[in-house]
């Protein structure tokens, strides 16, 4: 691993880790989307480390994300939480994000959970719906693999046939029936933002087979999956997208909508971790 940017963002990882006398081996990550940050509470707290700490690490601005990674524990796993992600509308690139994600795969994370806020295209979906993303469409005219690749991480051209793993997708399914919640699935389409998108971007979209649409949570699968970890996703529909509702966007009814499910949302979200066997 000749990467000197994540060998000096893992070191200082591993060295706070270790003074802090953290024993834990965790081998699930999990993202957490915009006005999801709340899961943290529910999280055991083992070391708290700020991304301003790290070297080579992007500092997220995005409202609603703080930025620091979590060690701690969730139903008696360890999991690393991603409290604060990096979206390209912010100015970052792809590789901004593979160091956050490459990092991780040193520190030995096998899963990466991602949650996301995402607008609704499918008009069956209501806000305060969870989706399982079953597939994807990079609809942002970019790849965050664009550059030489790293070879010690994945191949130049990896393939992204099956980017959501089935069996996490089944762990998701089966825990949604247990809670009662009635878990959509569909599509979500990445684009880049920061301006929402118009109707007319929201019925190509729709055209193109989208049932969701954000700005963020593909890059980091792109990534994860060329990485060879293991991705599962899931989005809080927190508003009807451009033209499907009546009304205009605003962030604000992204966060309040994300934020008042955040308790069966944790609760969703643990209830897989639980069904993963490490
Ligand atoms: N569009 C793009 N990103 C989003 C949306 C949306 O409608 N809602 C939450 N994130």
């Amino acid at each position: 691993m000749r990467d000197d940017t994540i060998i000096k963002a893992t070191n200082h990882i591993n060295k706070v880790l270790f003074e802090s006398k953290y024993r834990g081996q965790p081998k699930i990550a999990i993202i957490l989307g915009s006005g999801l940050g709340p899961l943290t509470s529910q999280v055991k707290i083992d070391v708290e480390i700020p991304y301003k700490d790290i070297p080579y690490f992007p500092v997220s601005t995005a409202p609603g994300h703080i930025g620091r990674l979590i060690f701690g524990k969730l139903d008696k796993k360890d999991v690393i939480l991603l409290d604060g992600r990096f979206h390209f509308y912010e100015g970052y690139n792809g590789q901004d994000i593979a160091i956050v994600l490459r990092s991780l795969k040193v520190l030995g994370v096998t899963y990466l959970i991602q949650t996301n806020a995402a607008g609704g295209i499918n008009k069956d979906f209501r806000p305060g719906d969870f989706m399982l993303i079953t597939d994807h469409i990079n609809n942002s005219g970019t790849n965050p693999l664009i550059g030489k690749n790293n070879s010690d991480f994945g191949p130049r051209f990896p393939d992204m046939s099956e980017c959501y793993d089935p069996v996490l997708q089944q762990n998701a399914r089966k825990a949604a029936q247990e809670l009662d919640i009635d878990l959509k699935e569909g599509v979500y389409i990445w684009f880049m933002g920061p301006s929402y998108e118009t109707p007319a971007e929201i019925r190509m979209a729709r055209i193109l087979g989208a049932d969701a649409v954000g700005m963020s949570t593909v890059p980091e699968t792109i990534i994860a999956v060329h990485a060879g970890l293991k991705v599962l996703a899931i989005s809080v529909i927190s508003n009807l997208a451009a033209g499907v509702s009546e009304t205009k966007l605003d962030e604000n009814e992204v966060l309040v909508t994300a934020n008042a499910k955040r308790h069966l949302f944790a609760d969703f979200i643990i209830r897989i971790i639980s069904k993963i066997i490490l």
